[in-house]
């Protein structure tokens, strides 16, 4: 019971001093509801409003990809530097330690493998199970221009309904099939359907020519997907164009964990996407904690 006696009289109400009411960081998002702001505060960074997710869903249709097969043993180590982690809730609940408490973007969308029609997926998760892993997002494959567009979207447009009753964002992943463009035109289509349907960010690949008019025309945060391995410089040069071209940030998985030295290539990333460092500057940074971790491992 509170103590009666002794209670101060004096009260200061800050007269002076009106309320902040500051915008939410992310475009687009200010309107959100304070459960949403609160879960997307966990998968971006709050002072640069960007954030590195570290991608490993791939198993979800290709199965054990390289630089995947022991998630345990490969991956865990990384988290520490991730922002976001992007997995499946099989991997999640096996492998991946329940102290990890920054955010999951869980994959949500799933059915058929690469052997088969990848557009025709159904939604895969539960939005109770989503809860009850405490989530911060959930993400949907989103198939423009694939045989099963229609069907891709509503996976979207269901789960975007039943992530605002509880309060959890939906990340749209735009997909690229076999046989379509890689281009501006398309990625604006893309991005831009997925954003007007009700996704709360969207994920694309970047373009080397008009990505800024994706950017500029979804009015939603994007962040890109690295894609398939490049050169550690040539993907560190790829996320700097897109950050400086208008993406909140990565969602990277192949040119991490399928880098030489994964702990230094994410380290790397995260100071183009929260430090605007220039690539070569970045590449500097990998080259260096490379080469000091070898050495602790193979001291000569
Ligand atoms: C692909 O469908 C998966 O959702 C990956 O999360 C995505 O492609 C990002 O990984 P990566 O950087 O390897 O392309």
């Amino acid at each position: 019971m509170a103590d009666k006696e002794s209670i101060k009289e004096t009260h200061n109400y800050y007269l002076n001093t009106p309320m902040k009411n500051e915008p939410f960081m992310l475009r687009g998002s200010n309107s959100l509801e304070w459960g949403i702001k609160n879960r997307l505060s966990n998968i971006f960074n709050t002072d640069s409003g960007r954030t590195v997710m570290l991608a490993i869903d791939h198993g979800y249709f290709l199965g054990p990809t390289a630089g995947l097969e022991r998630i345990d043993v490969t991956i865990v180590p990384l988290l520490p530097y991730a922002d976001t982690l992007m997995c499946t809730r099989g991997i999640l609940r096996s492998t991946i330690p329940p102290t990890f408490t920054k955010g999951i973007v869980l994959r949500a969308s799933g059915g058929p493998s690469i052997l088969k029609e990848l557009s025709n997926e159904e939604i895969a998760v539960d939005i109770e199970d989503a809860i009850r892993l405490n989530v911060a997002a959930l993400a949907v494959q989103v198939y423009i221009g694939g045989e099963y567009e229609t069907k891709s979207i509503h996976n979207m447009t269901r789960l975007v309904d039943m992530g605002n009753r509880y309060g959890i964002p939906v990340l749209g992943v735009t997909a690229v099939g076999k046989d379509m463009a890689r281009d501006a035109k398309y990625m604006r289509l893309a991005t831009r359907i997925c954003a007007e349907l009700g996704a709360s960010y969207v994920k694309t690949y970047y373009v080397d020519e008009g990505f800024e008019t994706v950017t500029a025309s979804c009015p939603v945060p994007i962040v890109i997907a690295g894609g398939k391995k490049l050169p550690e410089l040539d993907a560190l040069k790829m996320a700097y164009n897109a950050i400086q071209q208008g993406a909140a940030g990565v969602d990277m998985g192949r040119n991490i964990f399928q880098s030489e030295a994964p702990i230094a290539m994410l380290q790397a990333v995260r100071k183009i996407v929260h430090e605007n460092m220039t690539p070569e500057e970045a590449y500097e940074v990998y080259q260096s904690l490379k080469t000091s971790k070898s050495k602790h491992q193979n001291p000569k």
